[in-house]
């Protein structure tokens, strides 16, 4: 019988192959179970993570070196692994003084498509000739109605007389009338106020409510003060404010 060298070539190189695959298997594991064994590039899976939330710099904190230890792949004492986290994390945390990663917007910033309301807390009065920037339409009251009565109702009642359910209930302060005093006097800038400032035990509706609505909530509490839809749109409101105080102090 004729033996090939070639075929025994082949054979050995193909256990050879074998057995080199299941070397490699046994060497890449670890005792530890939640070690993933011989990594190509760990640091490319396990960089300094930000601490988003970090109250403040706290790279001398012994548990911050703890869950960095390991994770940074530092096998030396906890002292000579600390200086070289030391200086990898510093590094990362000098660029935000405070240590917090994520930020609060700049001062005075104000959100995309937004805008600010330039009447500051606390000047009420200068809020009184804030011109309505919606024009006064049967559709925007319709809709301004619509969130009154997801909003206001519960408390200020359908018809505005401040009888809405929870004042019934008797779980909260009976609001003013809107068409009675002073309240029939508000102007629309003076109503956006109090919806975006609240006023006594009114809360502030400033975040729930976007600008836009805001206004169509005004228009439609406007026709509960007992104006007409005409008058409103024959300009009973000043076309021309003239706004003294125009520093802001929130965004919308
Ligand atoms: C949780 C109950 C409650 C809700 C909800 C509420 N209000 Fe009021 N509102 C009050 C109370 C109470 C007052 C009286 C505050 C005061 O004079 O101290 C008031 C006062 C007012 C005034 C008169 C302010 C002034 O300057 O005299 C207006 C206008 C007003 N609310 C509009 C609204 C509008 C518009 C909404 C809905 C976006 C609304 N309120 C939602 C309870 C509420």
């Amino acid at each position: 019988m004729k033996i090939s060298y070639q075929k025994i070539a082949h054979y050995a190189y193909t256990k050879l192959l074998v057995s080199a695959f299941a070397l490699l298997g046994l060497v890449s594991c670890t005792e530890d179970p939640n070690s993933p064994g011989v990594e190509f590039m760990p640091d490319m899976y396990r960089s300094i993570g930000y601490e988003a939330y970090l109250k403040k710099f706290d790279v001398d904190s012994t548990d911050f070196f703890e869950r960095n230890l390991k994770k940074l792949g530092y096998e030396e004492s906890a002292d000579s692994a600390k200086s070289a986290i030391i200086s990898e994390v510093k590094e990362l945390y000098d660029i935000f003084k405070s240590g917090i990663v994520t930020r609060k917007p700049v001062v005075g910033s104000v959100a995309q498509g937004k805008k600010p309301f330039m009447i500051a807390k606390g000047n009420r009065d200068n809020a009184k000739s804030v011109k309505m920037p919606i024009p006064y339409s049967e559709t925007s009251l319709f809709e301004g109605k619509s969130y009154y009565e997801i909003f206001c109702d519960h408390c200020h009642g359908e018809k505005g007389d401040g009888g809405g359910t929870l004042v019934k209930k008797d779980l909260f302060l009976k609001p003013p009338s809107y068409n009675v005093g002073t309240t029939k006097d508000l102007s629309a800038g003076e109503i956006y106020y109090t919806i975006y400032y609240g006023k006594g035990m009114m809360g502030s509706h400033s975040s729930q409510i976007t600008e836009e609505k805001r206004w169509k909530i005004v228009q439609y509490v406007q026709t509960l003060q007992g104006n007409k839809i005409e008058e409103l749109q024959g300009g009973k409101v000043p076309v021309n404010p003239v706004v003294s105080d125009t520093t802001v102090t929130d965004y919308i």
